[in-house]
């Protein structure tokens, strides 16, 4: 096969951001850790970053991992970190808190700032850009070599770069009329000195935020060095999620690294004499496999299903061995 995991890091040898998307329960957790530790083996300072609220990775790892990266014990690069969305969502209700507040004092409306911010946050989506700000944020910060997340940003990666055009031109515009407005107001006044040194925190938000979404749509969409894997089972619903993912991923010309088929069952402990579940299992999974190798266009691997859940160091390296087999 010349189309395998490591064949595919061979191609894109600056490959730095790589991410795991599939429905849930298939695997993405424990297939994007075993994908780290390779990279860490590699030589390369790895962080595994989890954006999942719930607590995955410790659980994982059996280790608390919560809110900075953690070096695994026994390993030299491989840093995993859980990252800490509530206090993202306190940060980020802080900053709307001050930007209502500035902005209702602007425009001079006698509102309480609370009744906006209550409206602002109190939502599901909420929290999820939350993690994806955490996400870009660590990013930005640059301190490792290869980042591999856990859970792929898949609606906020969609919806990041359907904004990112149309958010561009509105603030550009927007920055016009306030220049607009600005030196009419400075033709009027006799104070200019006062308006000219005036700060506009607003302008300076929507400007940065701007400047924050262009780069990260460039990093999302540099195929060079990013990459979108997927995580199916041999089964209808799992591969139908990834196939809508795709093609969203597509329409919005995110890089796709390919797809990773889990918990295959190893025909070499089936026989005859197996239960007749579990023949009639991987007959189904037979029929899957079919779909998944005609559907998709990199089939990366396969993964066996294993005796027991995936959990603690050693099977993470088993995973990793059937991730990247030599
Ligand atoms: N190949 C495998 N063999 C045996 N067990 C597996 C295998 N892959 C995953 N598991 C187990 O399946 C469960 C789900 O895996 P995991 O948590 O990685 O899925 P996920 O896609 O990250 O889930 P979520 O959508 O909830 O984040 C875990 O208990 C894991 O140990
Ligand atoms: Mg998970």
């Amino acid at each position: 096969m010349k189309n395998t995991m490591a064949d595919f890091f061979k191609e894109y040898p600056d490959m730095r951001y790589i991410y795991f998307g599939g429905k849930g329960g298939v695997g993405k957790t424990v297939v994007a850790a075993a994908a780290a530790l390779w990279m860490a083996k590699q030589g390369k300072r790895t962080l595994l970053a989890s954006t999942n609220p719930v607590h995955s990775l410790s659980n994982l790892f059996q280790l608390d991992v919560f809110g900075k990266p953690v070096l695994m014990p026994g390993t030299e690069n491989f840093y995993v970190q859980e990252i800490d969305t509530k206090e993202t969502i306190e940060k980020s209700k802080t900053e709307i808190r001050e930007k209502i507040s500035w902005f209702l004092k602007f425009a001079d409306i006698p509102t309480k700032a609370e009744d906006f911010i209550e409206s602002a946050t109190m939502n599901p989506a909420f929290e999820e850009s939350a993690m994806f700000e955490n996400m870009v944020n660590i990013i930005f910060e640059g301190a490792f070599e290869f980042y591999v997340f856990d859970t792929a940003p898949t609606a906020n990666a969609r919806r990041l770069l359907g904004m990112s055009k149309v958010y561009g031109l509105w603030v550009d515009k927007m920055m016009k009329s306030r220049e607009d407005a600005k030196s009419m107001r400075l033709s009027l006044s006799f104070r200019k000195k006062k308006v000219e040194e005036e700060a506009d925190p607003l302008l300076d938000y929507l400007t940065t935020f701007r400047d924050r979404i262009e780069q990260m749509r460039v990093i999302l969409t540099d195929k060079e060095r990013s990459a979108f894997f997927f995580v199916t089972l041999l089964e209808s619903l799992p591969i139908a999620v990834i196939r809508r993912f795709i093609g969203w991923f597509e329409d919005f010309g995110i890089p796709i690294g390919g797809v990773i088929v889990n918990q295959a069952i190893d025909k070499s402990d089936v026989g005859a004499d197996s239960a007749e579940f579990v023949r009639n299992r991987v007959k189904m999974q037979d029929r899957y496999r079919e779909e998944v190798y005609k559907g998709f266009e990199n089939v990366r691997g396969e993964i066996p299903l294993f005796e027991k859940e995936v959990r603690g160091m050693e099977m993470v390296g088993k995973l990793s061995e059937a991730l990247f087999p030599v």
